[in-house]
């Protein structure tokens, strides 16, 4: 497993003021686990972006723990165990839990000119150790 140090990048938004967004990377090989830190504290759930799918896993509630795809169909979700605190363990990786991993909510705090975007979580799985 390899991280990547926290990467701040900048983006002008429509909005007219500059939105600063830390963008985190981790590269796991095929059966590491991870534990994806994004939704603790207080978030409702944690979303992810993966091969052009968005699902949402909720923190509490009837769904708690389980992806949800956008056209609301469950994904099997045995590989994934979520805390109380909103903490969620990835127990093997695999190549389609690559993708993108955020909070929701997921609000921009303005402070002045500027945007902050809480972080995003960026997880490439790999098999081999060829990169
Ligand atoms: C949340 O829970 C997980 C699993 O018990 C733990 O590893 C993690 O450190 C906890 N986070 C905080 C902020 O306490």
């Amino acid at each position: 497993m390899v991280h990547r140090s926290l990467l701040t990048i900048l983006a002008v938004l429509a909005l007219g003021f500059t939105v600063e967004a830390s963008i985190s990377a981790v590269n796991l090989q095929v059966g590491d686990s991870y534990l994806i830190r994004n939704a603790e504290n207080g978030a409702e759930a944690l979303v992810r972006s993966i091969y052009g799918d968005k699902q949402t896993m909720a923190i509490s509630g009837p769904n708690k723990g389980k992806w949800i795809s956008e056209s609301g169909k469950t994904v099997d979700s045995s590989n994934f165990q979520l805390f109380q605190n909103g903490s969620v363990l990835l127990k093997s990786a695999r190549r389609i839990d690559s993708g993108t991993y955020q909070k929701y909510p997921n609000p921009i705090i303005r402070i002045g000119d500027i945007g902050y975007a809480p972080p995003v979580l960026i997880i490439a799985v790999k098999d081999g150790y060829d990169y």
